[in-house]
């Protein structure tokens, strides 16, 4: 499997090694699938009207986000430390300038941002497992179902522990370290996630809208693409498949040597795009079942779904399942997000991994408080027009990650030179090289400086 290739540093993590291209595989599908999959896909694409958004977001996986993820885990391969590491030795084997760690320091800290408020959500969806479980949505109405919710998040102490839980769950994994904590949570969750994924999707077949939801998805209505829909599913690309802030570049860092880049960047963003697809398949037959509007916006899983789950035989069931699997989703994102923070400090300040894992957890679960709050008493405090956690999402989100792409990008196209991304990705066809350095030198950077620049207001 493994031949030397010419040209490539042999350097070893200090924090392990993948067991195989399959767990590699596993994880970072595993980073990948998340809240943004299961909640934010299939409200985006309802309220951006349906099938044409599917399908310039599956163009822009192909064009943008697999050689955007070939060029994170080929940095990380080849630096094999914490992202801000291994920016700096890059940057130094290339002559370039040492502000390229920029690209580890941003993507490290928006991922402390994004676990901060991530966990928060991973709290609720634990409380909407148990909620369900407990018939509390048997008969419910949608303003009942609302009420339900709006009560919930103002709740601070109620919130606050499912929180802590959360961000207990998500510690304990990673402070067992690469090969007996990420893993093997990724060994067991992740064939977990396919099953309820299909058991939930077996059961919206039954509903009778099944080939509605399909027709909804897929037959393509060019009338309802606007610049914002085409600039919202390049931004959601981006945010589903983890690019742009180092988590995808440190578990790049456990690779084996030999694995091929290109395959397995493939494989993962298929994955992460077919549950995205699935998650959709199996959410709007219950919508349109119900007379439900699809463009309910981001309250579509916690307001709207509640409501059918309520109503329909068998729902109290598939609730349950249903928010397991937004759980299990949102676990395995979460233990990818704090890794290259836990992975710097071990790296940096000579730490336990221990030790690493527990500081980190505690300052990421201080901020999630603010979150909790932006729901209830700090609800009228905001800057920009933004509460605490509005404004985390938007730096995160639309600033952090499209900022971090385009360094990225630049990085593997310009500076690193043709002949170590040559042999470090090591595609034999020669088309496939030719093919993937213009897409990285040109077409990402200038796409995403677009999203970006549509994020701030400028386009
Ligand atoms: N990709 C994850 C999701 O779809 C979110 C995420 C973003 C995780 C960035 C890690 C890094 O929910």
């Amino acid at each position: 499997m493994s031949q030397p290739i010419p040209n490539t540093p042999e350097r070893q993590s200090i924090h392990g090694q993948w067991s195989s291209r399959w767990t590699f595989i596993l994880a970072a599908t595993g980073a990948a699938v998340g809240l943004g999959n299961i909640w934010k896909f299939p409200y985006l694409t309802g309220e951006h009207g349906g099938s044409a958004f599917v399908l310039v977001y599956m163009l822009c996986v192909a064009a943008l986000g697999i050689p955007m993820m070939m060029a994170e885990v080929m940095l990380g391969r080849r630096g094999r430390q914490s992202p801000v590491n291994t920016m700096q030795t890059l940057a130094e084997e290339t002559g370039g300038s040492q502000w390229w760690q920029i690209i580890g320091w941003s993507g490290t800290v928006a991922g402390v941002l994004i676990l901060s408020y991530y966990s928060v959500i991973g709290g609720w969806t634990i409380a909407y497992v148990f909620k369900s479980a407990g018939g509390l949505f048997h008969g419910a109405t949608a303003e009942g179902a609302q009420q339900l919710f709006e009560d919930f998040v103002s709740s601070p102490w109620i919130v606050f522990f499912w929180h802590s839980f959360f961000m207990v769950m998500t510690m304990v994994v990673v402070a067992r370290g690469v090969k007996s904590g990420l893993e093997k949570a990724v060994q067991f969750l992740m064939p977990a996630l396919f099953v309820l994924l299909l058991m939930v999707m077996g059961y919206s077949m039954t509903t009778g809208y099944f080939s509605k939801s399909l027709a909804f998805l897929f037959t393509p209505d060019f009338s309802r693409l606007s610049g914002t829909s085409m600039l919202t599913a390049m931004g959601q690309a981006f945010f589903s498949l983890s690019l742009g802030m180092g988590t995808i570049m440190i578990y790049g860092s456990y690779v084996p040597k030999g694995t091929s880049i290109a395959g397995t960047s493939c494989a993962i963003a298929g994955a992460d795009t077919a549950v995205a697809l699935i998650a959709g398949m199996a959410i709007f037959p219950i919508v349109f079942a119900n007379g439900m509007e699809p463009g309910a916006g981001p309250s579509l899983i916690f307001q709207t779904l509640p409501v059918a789950f309520g109503q329909m035989t068998g729902g109290l069931v598939f609730g349950v399942l249903f928010f397991v699997l937004l759980l299990v989703a949102a676990w395995t994102s979460s233990i990818s997000l704090i890794e290259p923070a836990v992975t710097l400090l071990i790296e940096r300040f000579a730490m336990t991994r221990a030790a690493a894992s527990f500081w980190c957890g505690v300052l990421t679960w201080l901020l999630g408080l603010g979150t909790i709050f932006s729901f209830n008493i700090w609800s009228g405090t905001t800057l920009f027009n933004m509460t605490f956690f509005g404004l985390l999402d938007f730096l995160t989100s639309n600033l952090m990650l499209p900022l971090g792409g385009i360094l990225i990008a630049v990085f593997a196209g310009w500076i690193m030179t043709q002949d170590s991304s040559q042999s470090e990705l090591n595609i034999t066809n020669p088309r496939g090289y030719k093919a993937w350095i213009l897409l990285i030198r040109f077409i990402a950077p200038i796409a995403v400086l677009i999203v970006l620049l549509h994020a701030v207001g400028f386009l």
